[in-house]
């Protein structure tokens, strides 16, 4: 069986589309339906783990021997080197409450490695995909990330996890990075945040405590666009933490968010 990253790219934007329609139809009558995970904040509908059934049940009919792992349903053993990074909603609180900025986010991985993704956002049209050193798409368009941006002129995109103990370094690490940038974000989809990053709608992105399938798909757009996602102190993209700019932004953000300490909880 084929691992051509632009054929697994492909069945990745088939099938992210394909769960987005299905999103969309049942959002007005079904959204509702809601159950918490880690804490109070952290919620999940009946249509989170409806649209990861989906992408599940596809990816498995195409490719019956790759692995899966989903935010919904975890990790699924399979017997190639293939594995599928699936949010079935990256954005659920936007979702609920029929905020257009929500997302299915479909990465594959080849022997670890993320070389293909697709992040479709239904309620804006919108499509983002990216192939390893193929570049990053929004549908037919070319996205280079913006460049030259200085820290005091950067817009710049965060997110907070769900823990009560997360939030208020969160908070703090914030009020720190405010007065020294043009303006903050809050988007609440990580996927479309570091997708921002690529089409020039933000200038850079930090959050602590994302998890791959936040970031797997939306991470090769913005790396495709020409922007750097890393961690802190020449560490990898992991859930302690992740930056993601331009180079030169990705410096500057980065010294200004190291001595702040933000890859931790509060004590
Ligand atoms: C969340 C979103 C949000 C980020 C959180 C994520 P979910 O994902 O990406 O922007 O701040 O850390 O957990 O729960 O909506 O899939
Ligand atoms: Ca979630
Ligand atoms: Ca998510
Ligand atoms: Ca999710």
């Amino acid at each position: 069986m084929t691992a051509d990253p632009t054929e697994l790219g492909r069945l990745a934007e088939e099938i992210a589309r394909e769960a987005g329609d299905m999103l969309v139809a049942k959002r007005p009558t079904m959204s509702g339906a809601v159950a918490t995970k880690s804490s109070p904040t952290d919620v999940v509908t009946v249509l989170d783990t409806a649209s990861e059934r989906l992408i599940r049940d596809r990816i498995l009919e195409a490719r019956p021997e790759d692995r899966i792992l989903g935010e919904e349903g975890g990790e699924a053993p399979g017997e190639t080197d293939v594995r599928w990074i699936v949010d079935p909603i990256d954005g659920t609180v936007n979702f609920l409450y029929g905020l257009p900025d929500w997302a299915v986010s479909i990465a594959v991985e080849v022997e670890g490695t993320v070389v293909a993704g697709a992040v479709n956002v239904p309620a804006r049209g919108e499509m983002f995909t990216a192939v390893r050193g193929h570049g990053a798409w929004l549908g037919g368009e070319r996205l280079r990330c913006a460049t030259g941006v200085p820290l005091a002129q950067a817009l710049v995109a965060t997110g907070f996890g769900y823990g009560v103990a997360r939030r208020a370094v969160q908070g703090r690490v914030v009020a720190e990075v405010l007065p020294r940038v043009r303006d903050i974000r809050r988007g609440g989809s990580c996927a479309i945040d570091l997708c921002s990053v690529a089409a020039r709608r933000v200038d850079g992105y930090y959050e602590r405590g994302i998890n791959p399938w936040d970031y797997a798909a939306a991470g090769l757009v913005a790396t495709e666009s020409g922007a750097t996602l890393a961690g802190l102190r020449g560490r990898p993209v992991s859930p302690d933490f992740a930056i993601c700019a331009a180079p030169g932004l990705f410096e500057e953000l980065h010294d200004l968010l190291a001595p702040l300490d933000p890859d931790r909880d509060a004590d």
